[in-house]
């Protein structure tokens, strides 16, 4: 065999780790607080109903938890916008119109993070009492089942600032100002996409609402700096996981390269789901991920087969891969990490 013939046969061999090898009993656990928002959407936000959190927000001051978390713990009316008992004063209408049923207001997840020469591991644990999409494969009309949403930006003052809410908007669909098929059809952009619905969207890639987009000479800048948000998606159909690689910038789209897997379960009244990536891909819609290199998350969680904004969020969290401050570190696997209790 020559020299290159064997090379090739060591790569085909060499074991790739994946999340099932990882030892995740030696990985800490980061409880990341979630809450129910309702329609609370970045104009919300930014806007005088927010009260003095309008302009801290609009201008990047402060992050959500500067002013909603005291002592470690929330301090934002979750179960109250559940209930439609919170109020958009400026519309005259609930934060929440059509309570979901089955759901609190808050629910914690336990993440972990670990990473190798060639992947990220992300695993997520959440309290499901019902385990309703692995229970029962039969997804609901719209193809929703109980799942994890995880925005990623390492760039965006805005998303480490504001996570998730910089890409939530009024004017999206199942919020308040949502337009009609026929308008959203009849747009240039969406026309091209042959699409009939707003999604989620970077609040600076429009002028004035999901119509006004800025031209692409503009925004070609934020997208070679990384101005884009990364999306994770991975949930249940029955006792499959299911991936979806997609990315946030004009449009919410799946990209064209698929670089996630996973694996994961319902036991015991909680789900837990591990999710994989290569730090780097060829993708440029996707993250690229780095030792020693923080980034910010945000994550969504979908529970009882509820689907769109029925879903729980968390406040922007900081990540590292291995070195450097932030929430939650990722630790190096096959290094001996401090055991958790
Ligand atoms: C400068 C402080 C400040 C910041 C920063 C801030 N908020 Fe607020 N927020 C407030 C105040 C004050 C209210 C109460 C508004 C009112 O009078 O109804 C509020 C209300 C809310 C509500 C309605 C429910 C409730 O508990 O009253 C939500 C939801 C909310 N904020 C989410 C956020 C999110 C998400 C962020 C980050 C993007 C954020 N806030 C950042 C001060 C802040």
């Amino acid at each position: 065999m020559s020299r290159v013939t064997i090379f090739l046969w060591m790569l085909i061999l060499l074991p790739a780790t994946s999340y099932a090898e990882v030892d995740w009993n030696a990985v800490p656990v980061k409880k990341v607080a979630l809450f129910y928002p309702g329609m609370t959407s970045w104009e919300y936000l930014v806007g005088q109903d927010h009260a003095t959190g309008g302009n801290a927000v609009a201008r990047g001051e402060k992050s959500c938890q500067d002013c909603h978390v005291k002592e470690g713990r929330f301090d934002i009316f979750a179960d109250d916008i559940l209930k439609g008992k919170i109020r958009i004063k400026s519309k005259g209408i609930s934060l929440e119109p059509e309570p979901p049923k089955g759901i609190t207001g808050f629910k914690d997840v336990d993440v972990q993070a670990a990473y190798d020469s060639i992947n990220l591991y992300l695993r997520l644990k959440w309290p499901s009492p019902e385990g309703a999409s692995f229970k029962d494969p039969s997804l609901d009309a719209q193809g929703l089942s109980d799942r994890v949403a995880i925005q990623l930006n390492g760039n965006l003052r805005s998303f480490s600032k504001a996570g998730c809410f910089m890409a939530c908007h009024n004017d999206s669909a199942y919020m308040p100002d949502s337009p009609s098929e026929d308008e959203v059809s009849a747009n240039p952009f969406y026309a091209s996409q042959k699409r009939k619905d707003v999604r989620l969207y970077a609040h600076f890639t429009r002028s004035r609402g999901w119509s006004s987009l800025k031209p692409e000479q503009d925004m070609e800048k934020y997208l070679k700096a990384g101005g884009f948000m990364d999306l994770w998606v991975a949930g249940f159909k029955g006792k499959d996981v299911v991936t979806s690689d997609e990315s946030i910038f004009y449009d919410r789209i799946k990209d064209s390269s698929q670089d996630l897997s996973a694996q994961g379960a319902w036991e015991n009244g909680f789900y837990t789901l591990a999710i994989q990536r290569k730090l780097t891909t060829q993708d440029k819609m996707d993250i690229q991920l780095q030792e020693g290199k923080g980034f910010t998350v945000g994550l969504a969680l979908y529970d009882n087969k509820n689907g769109h904004r029925k879903h729980f969020v968390s406040f922007p969290v900081s990540v590292t891969i291995g070195g450097g401050q932030a929430e939650i570190t990722a630790v190096k696997t096959g290094e001996a990490v401090a055991p958790v209790n």
